[in-house]
């Protein structure tokens, strides 16, 4: 077994620093660029109560099993499994695998973010808003794109390497709050424009027309598990940052609730911008809608389009900026528990390992553009596997685990040994801190519900790839 690490590990300052990293790593590209997308295309108001009820039910039993795993072992997910026993190390290494295939090319992304931001200071928005051919000649320059990406790298693990007080608290504590101040002041400009009413209608009134059911719910699930950087160990390695007093139930409601407010705004934000624009809902997302439809909704604004593009570029940025720093933590401590590495050496390989696949995703685009694995350029394929395939299965198993396998003997009130199985185990820990009022509920949902909706996305997605 392993032995808990006590000795030497990083700590949250309070509840409060945890809540803000977990809803740092929480908010990101997929708020902004894909929430609203998916919104916009599933009836308004339909997607958003879906949403809703699917995080406040499903994804915040799931991100508490994570924290609460973390914080009982008080190690990272391949130690956290293990402690339960040698043999389970296999999903704590699957979940570990995840954050090393998305660090990369989400500093990839990241450095597109960096060049858009400086850009609406230094170019003229309409060179920006060209329709494509901006961002493909960059996306596609042999030496640029990759000064980007390491610049974006350099500063994330730079914040890492001040460590989880000195660096990611902080950090955090700056770009947290002006992440929010500005998607608010951004989404109040944008829905104060006359003309933008039927935007904000079109996203908040349910429309049930043309929308398939099975779909809905597959998408907002997708999208939850993404949003809420579930079953990638990054919640356990937080959770065991986390002390024994504070409460784990109203801190992951702070973090999900944090994580659905911003995507609300992101929303009321570009669907309204959209329609202001082009008349109609968004109907793409990711890197199209980000840098090649929102530069020419911007573009419609006029003479603020240089303004407006900054700060939301800014924006993005922040949310880019602050998942990326909890993706490179979640690698530096995964190598140095699994290791028994120094933070230092895991840190020196976590870069290595990542500017290394970093160059080689970015090479997908520059250098052999032609490279597709599976019919995917390299950063979708790379996408796929850690959200597609390794989730699932990560989340699915996890849950099995925590519902029907783990056992604990321990000692109750009278002092007589008795055995805890399966959710009794983690809820103990909950009990810790805090009563623990949901708990026949959660455990339904990790032991019944959540397996068979996650096998359900494994399938989905499998499908949607063979197609
Ligand atoms: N949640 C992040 C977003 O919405 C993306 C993400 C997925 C992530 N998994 C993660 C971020 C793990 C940090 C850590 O964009």
């Amino acid at each position: 077994m392993a032995k808990q690490q006590s000795t030497g590990r990083a700590n949250w300052s309070g509840k409060w620093a945890f809540i803000l990293a977990g809803a740092a790593s929480a908010v990101g590209l997929g708020n902004m660029w894909r929430f609203p997308y998916l919104a916009a295309k599933f009836g308004g108001g339909t997607f958003l109560v879906t949403y809703l009820v699917l995080v406040l039910t499903f994804g915040i039993s799931l991100l508490l099993l994570e924290t609460t795993l973390g914080r009982k072992t008080g190690l990272s997910a391949i130690g956290a499994f293990s402690h339960f026993g040698k043999k389970f190390a296999f999903i704590g290494i699957m979940a570990s695998l995840i954050p090393f295939i998305i660090t990369p090319y989400y500093c990839i992304i990241g450095g597109w973010v960096a060049k858009y931001t400086v850009a609406y200071l230094s170019v003229d928005p309409a060179a920006l808003a060209d329709g494509g051919d901006y961002f493909v000649n960059f996306m596609y320059s042999p030496g640029e794109s990759y000064i980007w990406m390491l610049l974006f790298m350099a500063v994330v693990f730079a914040i890492v390497a001040l460590g989880v007080k000195g660096g990611i608290e902080k950090a955090n504590m700056v770009m947290m709050p002006l992440l929010i101040l500005m998607a608010l002041g951004l989404a109040i400009y944008v829905c104060t424009r006359p003309g933008a009413i039927d935007g904000l209608l079109y996203y908040l009134v349910p429309n049930f027309t043309d929308v398939n059911v099975g779909e809905l719910i597959l998408n907002a699930m997708g999208q939850m598990f993404y949003s809420l950087s579930l079953a990638m160990g990054i919640m356990i390695t937080y959770g065991s940052y986390l002390s024994k007093r504070e409460s784990l139930t109203a801190s992951c409601l702070s973090i999900g609730g944090f994580d659905l407010g911003v995507s609300f705004i992101a929303g009321a934000l570009i669907v309204p911008a959209a329609f202001l624009a082009m008349g109609g809902a968004p109907t793409n997302s990711g890197p199209t809608l980000m840098f090649i439809t929102l530069p020419q909704v911007f573009i419609e604004m006029g003479p603020v389009a240089r303004i407006i593009g900054f700060v939301f570029f800014l924006l993005v940025l922040f949310a880019a900026l602050t998942s990326a720093i909890s993706l490179a933590e979640t690698c530096v401590s995964i190598l140095s528990d699994a290791f028994k590495w120094s933070r230092k050496k895991a840190l020196g390989i976590s870069v290595l390992v990542v500017v290394a696949l970093g160059v080689f995703v970015n090479l997908g685009y520059n250098g052999f553009s032609e490279l597709r694995i599976f019919g995917m350029e390299v950063l979708d394929f790379f996408d796929f596997v850690s959200n597609s395939v390794l989730m699932p299965i990560v989340a699915c198993l996890t849950c099995i685990f925590v519902g029907w396998i783990i056992r604990e003997k321990v000692k109750d009130d009278d002092g007589r040994e008795v055995e805890l199985k399966g959710t009794e185990v983690l809820a103990r820990e909950v009990k810790l801190s805090t009563p623990f009022r949901g708990e026949k509920l959660w455990a339904i949902m990790v032991k019944y519900i959540a397996p068979v909706l996650v096998i359900a996305i494994l399938v989905w997605n499998i499908i949607g790839v063979l197609q």
